[in-house]
């Protein structure tokens, strides 16, 4: 979603803020845009589409301001333009504004400057923002206090940066609900959306957190509340480097991302896996350990892929730890007033830490009492810093849009997590070594499921003309169906829908004829002769089947027209294996459809607004 990014420094500050810009085009967006202060006038350049395009407006060589902010910006209000597009000025221009969330009471708050006399160019909720705080400057003609009180002022969200044309030795970024990471430099400070535009020049950096501002100048900065009293931003240092924000020899970050998932689900498990004790060690929860014990529910709270690996926790848990599971969408859970107990444990997973759905859904339930607990990739993230307690997925920046990576990793932590739970209840140490030893074997399957894309390629090639894809599975492998359809509409723009295999009877059914594709994961379980009766029905209404079975399976190929096979592991652990072909086939096919795979049209890498 938008990217943010603002420099002061001493050196020249527009191509550090463009480069920055360009880190973050994975977020998504559909415009970007740049202010200098050059000789105590704020230049403003933007456009709609690609950075690139606002870039060619830059003339580097004479440009001389170590002073800028930048945008990327992912439409909410007003169509992607150029005139909508991000920094926004005050009438005065002197005040200049990025900003990523939204200014809820925005129209009331622009009425009332309208009939004060001031007026607008764009449709956005930013531009209000920027006159509400060029008006309060004019009044008191403190840039700082202005900010504060229009901050105080505005309902909504907010991660923003904002330049003032008299004050060339200040940049102002301030936080509620987006994130704000501030770079701390030698005499120079980044602030931005996502530490992808900071790593090139310090890993130091300072996580703002909501209602928290920091004022920087080049001999030093301080961090505050909105309403003005100081604190101490704990420093961090960023825990990856800036080469796993490169392609690495790979068409799209998302291919990168998939044949990463041996190394990353090793990385997951690392550590963690007491494979003699048939048990698991997981320090982040230690915090929480004794609720973890008394949970008499758990609740999963997540969105898209997140969600989906959820669904396959819930499964996970309840069989191994008997403790009933609910997997809510976080969207809904939070305006749906939720009955929660104060003996629940809260699960919030997601891959970036910032899905504004999920940080909502969180805070509801902390205020209800529960324990909060987070499964989250990004290292710092808001949720992370806001759960009761944790454990990281240490899957690296996963860049590409369509989440690959994140998925198994998270696939790999909640399989330790039921494990870990199981043993606090019914699981033996032997049953909890045969699951421990299967973990442990998964990268290598990965591995070799990886060494089979040639031949998923080739199917592949055969359906990328397609308009509707069906995936099917059951059990654990049911979310994997619900996964494999996302992935496929995400970067490919077909039609695809998930279901249980036992609901095509109950209506999807209707849809089947010989131009439809039906990808059904039907490895060796206990619900294997129940899904070969639904690819039974599937054939007999001419329907093209693409199965996922186990290794050694031969009659499958009977009655399906393609098998993609996997090696053979515990059922719990069959989603780390079967979702593997379906993210290769969606790969594929967009690829054939010349897709752009990484920057899907509409989509943002996270979803910071609701
Ligand atoms: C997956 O491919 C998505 N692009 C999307 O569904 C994503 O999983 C969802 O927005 C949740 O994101 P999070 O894991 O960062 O919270």
């Amino acid at each position: 979603m938008c990217g943010i990014v603002g420099y002061i420094g001493h050196r020249q500050a527009a191509p550090i803020v463009m480069e920055g810009l360009k880190r973050m085009e994975y977020r998504g967006y559909d415009s970007a845009g740049l202010c200098v202060l050059e000789q105590g006038n704020l230049l403003v350049y933007k456009r709609a589409g690609k950075v690139s395009q606002t870039e060619s407006l830059l003339d580097y060589t004479t440009m001389h301001s170590t002073l800028a902010i930048g945008h990327t910006r992912w439409a909410t209000h007003g169509e992607p333009n150029d005139i909508n597009a991000h920094p926004h000025t005050d009438n005065s221009g002197k005040i200049s504004l990025i900003h990523n969330g939204i200014i809820e009471n925005y129209s009331s708050l622009k009425k009332k400057l309208i009939s004060e006399g001031y007026t607008f160019s764009s449709d956005t909720d930013t531009e209000v923002l920027a006159v509400f705080i060029g008006h309060l400057y004019e009044r008191t003609g403190d840039f700082e206090l202005a900010v504060r009180s229009a901050l105080s002022e505005v309902d909504g969200t907010f991660g923003l940066a904002v330049l003032c044309a008299d004050q060339p030795d200040t940049l102002i970024a301030a936080r509620r609900g987006s994130p704000i990471v501030i770079g701390i430099g030698d005499g120079e400070y980044i602030a931005a959306s996502d530490a992808a535009a900071i790593i090139q020049h310090t890993r130091q950096v300072i996580y703002l957190n909501d209602d928290e501002m920091a004022v920087m100048h080049r001999s030093g900065y301080v961090t505050k509340t909105i309403d003005d009293r100081e604190i101490d931003g704990e420093i961090h240092e960023i825990d990856f480097d800036i080469e796993q924000m490169e392609k690495g020899g790979f068409d799209h970050f998302m291919l990168k991302e998939i044949y990463e998932q041996p190394a990353t689900f090793k990385d997951a498990i690392r550590g963690r896996l007491l494979v003699e004790d048939g048990n698991v060690k997981l320090g982040g929860l230690r915090p929480i350990e004794d609720k973890l014990r008394k949970a008499r529910r758990i609740i999963i709270l997540a969105c898209g892929t997140s969600w989906h690996s959820g669904l396959v926790g819930e499964y996970m848990i309840e069989q191994l730890a008997r403790i009933p599971v609910e997997v809510e969408y976080a969207s809904e859970f939070r305006y749906r007033s939720p009955v929660i107990y104060s003996d629940d444990v809260i699960i919030a997973i997601s891959q970036s830490g910032e899905t504004a759905d999920t940080m909502a859904a969180m805070k509801e339930a902390k205020l209800k009492g529960a324990t909060v607990m987070g499964i989250v990739n990004v290292v710092g993230s808001t949720i992370a810093r806001e759960s009761h307690a944790g454990v990281y997925t240490h899957a690296g920046p996963e860049i590409g849009v369509a989440s690959t990576k994140a998925f198994t990793s998270q696939i790999a932590v909640l399989s330790l997590l039921a494990l870990h739970l199981g043993r606090m209840n019914q699981v033996s140490q032997t049953q909890g070594k045969v699951i421990a030893e299967a973990l442990r074997a998964i990268p290598d399957q990965i591995e070799k499921i990886l060494q089979t894309s040639d031949a998923i390629k080739e199917i592949a090639l055969q359906y990328s003309h397609v308009t509707n894809f069906l995936y099917l599975g059951r059990g654990f492998n049911f979310p994997v169906a619900l996964e494999g359809a996302l992935k496929l509409k995400e970067i490919s723009y077909i039609h695809a829908e998930g279901y249980p295999a036992a609901e095509m009877k109950h209506g999807p059914i209707a849809l089947i004829d010989e131009n439809m594709p039906v990808v059904i994961i039907a490895t060796k379980d206990e619900v294997y002769e129940k899904v070969i009766s639904g690819i039974q029905e599937v054939r007999a209404r001419r329907g093209k089947v693409i199965a996922i079975a186990t290794e050694g399976d031969m009659s499958i190929a009977e009655y399906a027209d393609h098998v993609i096979y996997i090696p053979a592991t515990l059922p719990m652990l069959t989603p780390a294996l079967t979702v593997i072909p379906l993210q290769i086939l969606a790969y594929a096919i967009a690829a054939q459809r010349g897709c752009d795979i990484d920057k899907p049209r509409n989509l943002a890498k996270s979803v910071t607004v609701e």
